[in-house]
């Protein structure tokens, strides 16, 4: 996509309402919460590029398009894995057009620059979607309920 940019959410604060009205609409119905203010507090934990939550976002000429974050946990209960890609998540005017996988590969790299080895995500639907980007299923697994899969990505150093 022309004009694409991905920078670290601290440097675009201005998409944060936009930002937590997006994700409290596709997550927060699962996780149970009322109102979008706990995901403002989770996305401002995010809002960092020296260490652990961080968050990216896609956007282009002022508008926002998408998101993605790397963490040290991401799933309750596997704590021995880490650290995690979660938090992909494009706008729905603005998918299918590559944005989605240019997140993944800005987390990705990220985490290969940082000395990272093996990177794990969790995902209920979109494994075929990870798996065309070089990620392999690692275990099944429930979330809230609904079963999904861990998945692995290897990284080699450069
Ligand atoms: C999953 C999600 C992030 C993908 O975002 P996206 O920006 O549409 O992703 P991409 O454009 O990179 O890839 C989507 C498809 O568009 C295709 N595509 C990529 N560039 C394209 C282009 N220029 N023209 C047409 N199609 C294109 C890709 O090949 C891909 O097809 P595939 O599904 O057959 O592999 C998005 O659908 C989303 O936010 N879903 C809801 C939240 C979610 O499920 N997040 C993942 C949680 S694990």
């Amino acid at each position: 996509m022309r004009d694409l940019r991905i920078g670290y959410l601290i440097d675009h604060p201005e998409y944060m309402p936009q930002l937590a009205q997006w994700l409290f609409q596709e997550w927060d119905v699962i996780l149970g919460e009322k109102t979008p203010e706990a995901r403002i507090k989770k996305l401002k934990a995010h809002m960092n590029r020296d260490h652990l939550p961080i968050a990216w976002v896609a956007h282009a000429k002022g508008q926002l398009l998408g998101t993605a974050a790397l963490r040290v946990h991401d799933l309750e209960g596997r704590e021995d894995l880490t650290p995690w890609l979660g938090g992909v998540f494009v706008g729905s005017q603005f998918r299918r057009r590559g944005i989605g996988a240019a997140l993944c590969s800005t987390v990705v790299e990220a985490a290969r620059s940082r000395g990272v080895e093996t990177l794990y995500l969790f995902t209920l639907d979109k494994q075929e979607w990870y798996s065309r980007q070089g990620w392999t299923v690692l275990s099944p697994c429930i979330w809230h309920e609904r079963p999904g899969d861990i998945m692995l990505k290897r990284l080699q150093s450069a």
